[in-house]
């Protein structure tokens, strides 16, 4: 899909978890004790976080995400036949200081350099974020870290995103918004986002309503996308 540039952009929303910070960093920081199973125990857990955020706002019982992160872990570690109280403290301690991927501080470095307000949204409590993003050095880079905590629902509720509206004071169509999530890109871009998917792992579509409208293979084209 060939980029049309984005015009007349006001602000640059990231998400979180999959987008600025990799999640399986966790798991690979515990590979010796994880052994063979760290890689599944790493998909078991991201899968069923996101499938609680989204069962608990079906079901109407919100909780932070650091409790859903916690319970998913407990579950993937069940599951594959894991039982150590240590290991499963060091794991949620490693996911307040997961790794960025290493395109993300130039890319928004540049986008600072132009003047764009930038800010994160994402599912992860405010002390999640303020957490993973110091650990990667990159907090001074963000105007806001803006958490769904403050609407209790969790992504793609079209709430969420109309926080990032609200707090930054810039119209839906003047927003660009990153995730590498594509359920997060077709929710964003449902609300009325402009949207670049950043695909980082050459995933195939999601076939939910909202299309993004644009497609990345990393944050190191997104100031081009943007006529930087
Ligand atoms: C987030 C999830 C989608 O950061 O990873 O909001």
């Amino acid at each position: 899909m060939a980029n049309q540039q984005f015009t007349d952009i006001g602000a640059c929303v990231f998400d979180a978890y999959g987008t600025l910070f990799d999640v399986h960093s966790a798991a690979a920081r515990c590979r010796d004790d994880l052994g063979e199973k760290a890689d599944a125990v790493s998909q078991a857990w991201r899968v069923r976080q996101l499938e609680y955020t989204w069962l608990r706002s079906l079901m109407g019982r919100h909780a932070d995400f650091w409790r859903v992160t916690g319970d998913a872990l407990d579950y993937a570690l069940e599951a594959h036949g894991i039982d150590d109280a240590a290991l499963r403290d060091r794991l949620m301690d490693c996911y307040l200081e997961l790794d960025a991927y290493p395109d993300v501080k130039d890319a928004l470095e540049r986008l600072k350099g132009a003047g764009l307000k930038c800010a994160i949204l994402s599912n992860g409590s405010p002390d999640m974020l303020e957490s993973a993003a110091r650990g990667a050095g990159i907090a001074g880079l963000f105007d806001a870290l803006l958490s769904v905590e403050d609407v209790g629902i969790y992504k793609p509720h079209p709430s969420v995103y109309q926080l990032a509206v609200d707090r930054l004071g810039v119209a839906a169509e003047r927003i660009a918004f990153q995730s590498s999530n594509g359920f997060d890109a077709c929710g964003a871009a449902s609300f009325g986002f402009r949207v670049a998917w950043v695909n980082r792992f050459g995933q195939q579509p999601e076939r939910l309503p909202g299309t993004a409208d644009a497609e990345l293979a990393s944050l190191a084209e997104l100031p081009a996308l943007l006529g930087l």
